[in-house]
């Protein structure tokens, strides 16, 4: 088990030990640290007192005329100072729970944010369920060894030297020699078996991690497991992964069996010994009954803290296990980072250039080669071209969701790579190609572009993208919860409520990417009147497979395999005759034919 770990992790959570600027979770930790001490200090005093209780009572026995007020008063000492330890125990855990509490909390946060700075690339790579889970086990580790290294390995570690320590005061070295010689084994013993079940551990978490993203990515695709009718191979699937944790965890419970027989035998021998020993004392007279009950109840008394030592060592290693997956997903690097002293971007006309940029996702398969092309202020800028060809890619490129491997990508004459990324995300507005939305209401959707909206933009937004009136139209109007990932609205619903925020959003530069490829022509020719309105003074880009959307661009790029073949207007590349011109005959044609079979349908 690393070291490494170990250290990484006291370095992540000690200072929520001492969490800064909080004087109320500094007050806990004071007072939590005194409980303690003074719980371990009833502890170590119960014995002693039980002792004395002994002594006493058989010296009653013998001259019974003794005030009986002495034993009585220690008895109730006795009592109280059973009563403190337990007392002060849990006061120390209710008050320290805050500052635990609190540390999950942040390092829950920072993980999650963390995540949502990771690059696209890591989130199209990563699997849900996993991701969750790793979370989840790294917050609960965390809880755990605040808590327990603090409150009770170290204490327990005090509280074995003191009884030692007290044996050998009272009853001579050769107590502490069995104590120590006792401890020492059964901590090797601990040790070793502890370091076999760590592996049985992280077993169980790869199985545990796969189960969970196997069943994620099964519930997302309901749809089509019923289209298949392959619940059975989802249930097979799944139940590969339950079993390997089932094997795991059998295994676990059943090593910690031998852990705990293993441990009690060495405890037990111990008390045996010292026992004896004790017996032999008393028969010589050199130990009270007293001594005798004394040694059995501090051995007693030891034995559940060295119990509790080893569950805890256990539980150690196993927190630190739980906490490397999530360490992990802190130690993911940020694919996109902004340069040291990088400043926000300038955006005055939302002029766009793309500069012989080329690009590829993985090393061996360039997708863009060489693009160059410019949109001025203002203007209207379609790519088309056929499916694969790098549309998309030129959307997320300038969204900086990837670096260009060359050339540059300029706004208002600013290279992107340059300035933060945030600028340049605030004054982009995309509607993707496929729409996904938050499981909440339209209204929370569409207002996601703005959370400080009022309802009037809103409602104005709504209205641009032809969706205000099917909105209200609906019972529950814009308090519509939209179910899973936007799933209760039709295709072109979706569409128009991402067309709506992105209009909410209001940036210097629009990309369409096939934002109205869900909708009849109707609603679309009447969205893109209202789209060519607002976006008269932006700079917008356009990915459209039906031409006819693109026909009034000011420029037209046709793509193929990632490279430009053909560029200029509509008229100019029918003149040409060439790719556009087919294509624009092939969809002409292709109209015709639909018109003549069958009403209008939607592409
Ligand atoms: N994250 C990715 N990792 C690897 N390859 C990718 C990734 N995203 C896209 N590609 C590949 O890059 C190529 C271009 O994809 P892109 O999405 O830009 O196509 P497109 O022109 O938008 O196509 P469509 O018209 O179908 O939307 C495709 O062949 C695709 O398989
Ligand atoms: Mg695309």
């Amino acid at each position: 088990m690393s070291g490494n770990n170990l250290t990484r992790t006291l370095a992540v959570l000690g200072p929520y030990l001492w969490p800064r600027g909080r004087n109320d979770l500094r007050w806990r930790v004071i007072i939590a640290l005194v409980s303690l001490a003074l719980a371990k200090f009833a502890n170590v005093y119960v014995p002693l007192l039980l002792g004395a209780t002994v002594d006493r009572l058989s010296s009653l026995e013998t001259t019974p005329n003794l005030a009986f007020g002495i034993p009585l008063a220690i008895i109730l000492a006795y009592g109280f100072a059973r009563w403190s330890s337990t007392a002060f125990g849990e006061l120390r855990d209710a008050l320290f729970s805050r500052v635990s509490q609190n540390a999950v909390r942040q390092v829950a946060l920072s993980v999650f944010q963390h995540v949502h700075s990771l690059s696209l690339r890591f989130h199209l790579d990563r699997k849900t369920g996993a991701l969750n889970r790793f979370i989840d086990r790294g917050t609960k580790g965390i809880q755990f060894l605040l808590s327990f290294v603090v409150f009770n390995l170290l204490p327990t570690i005090v509280e074995i030297f003191l009884v030692c320590g007290i044996l050998w005061y009272m009853f001579g070295v050769q107590y502490a020699l069995v104590t120590s010689v006792t401890i020492g084994v059964y901590v090797w013993l601990t040790f070793s078996i502890t370091a076999w079940r760590i592996r049985i551990r992280r077993q169980m978490n790869e199985a545990d991690n796969e189960a969970s993203t196997r069943s994620v990515d099964s519930l997302l695709n309901f749809e089509t497991v019923k289209y298949f009718n392959n619940e059975e191979h989802e249930g097979r699937r799944i139940d590969t992964a339950l079993r390997a944790y089932e094997t795991g965890a059998a295994k676990s419970r059943e090593s910690l069996a031998l852990l705990n027989v293993a441990q009690a035998a060495a405890v037990t021998s111990g008390i045996l010994i010292m026992l004896i020993m004790a017996a032999l004392n008393i028969r010589d007279g050199t130990i009270t009954l007293g001594g005798f009950v004394v040694i059995n109840a501090y051995l007693l008394q030891l034995s559940m803290p060295l119990n509790f030592l080893g569950t805890v060592y256990r539980e150690i290693q196993q927190s630190l296990v739980d906490m490397e997956n999530m360490f992990s997903l802190l130690d993911e690097e940020q694919e996109i980072q902004d340069l040291p002293g990088a400043l926000p971007i300038e955006i005055r006309d939302g002029a766009v250039e793309f500069y012989n940029v080329t690009f590829s996702y993985q090393a061996d398969r360039v997708i863009l080669k060489h693009i160059s092309f410019t949109v001025e202020s203002s203007k209207t800028v379609a790519i088309v071209g056929p499916t694969g060809s790098g549309k998309s890619t030129i959307s997320r490129l300038l969204f900086r969701f990837y670096e260009a491997t060359d050339g540059n990508i300029r706004i208002d004459g600013q290279d992107i790579s340059q300035v933060t990324q945030d600028s340049v995300r605030q004054a982009i507005g995309v509607v993707p190609q496929d729409t996904v939305l938050f499981n909440d209401t339209i209204y929370y959707n569409i207002r996601y572009a703005r959370p400080d909206a009022p309802a009037e933009a809103v409602y104005e937004a709504a209205r641009t993208a032809r969706i205000h009136e099917f909105i209200t139209s609906l019972p529950e109007g814009y308090e519509t919860r939209v179910g899973e990932r936007g799933l209760k609205l039709s295709g072109g619903e979706k569409q128009r409520v991402a067309i709506a925020r992105t209009v909410l959003k209001n940036p210097k530069i629009f990309f369409f990417d096939e934002a109205t490829s869900a909708l009849d022509s109707n609603t679309e020719s009447e969205i893109q009147t209202n789209l060519e309105e607002i976006s008269k003074d932006r700079t917008t880009l356009i990915i459209a497979h039906r031409l006819s959307t693109v026909v009034r661009a000011d420029q037209i790029l046709v793509l193929d395999q990632g490279t430009i073949i053909e560029r200029g207007t509509h008229q100019q590349l029918l003149a040409n005759g060439g790719k556009y011109a087919r294509m624009w005959k092939e969809q002409e044609k292709e109209n015709s034919d639909r018109t003549e079979m069958a009403p209008p349908v939607t592409s």
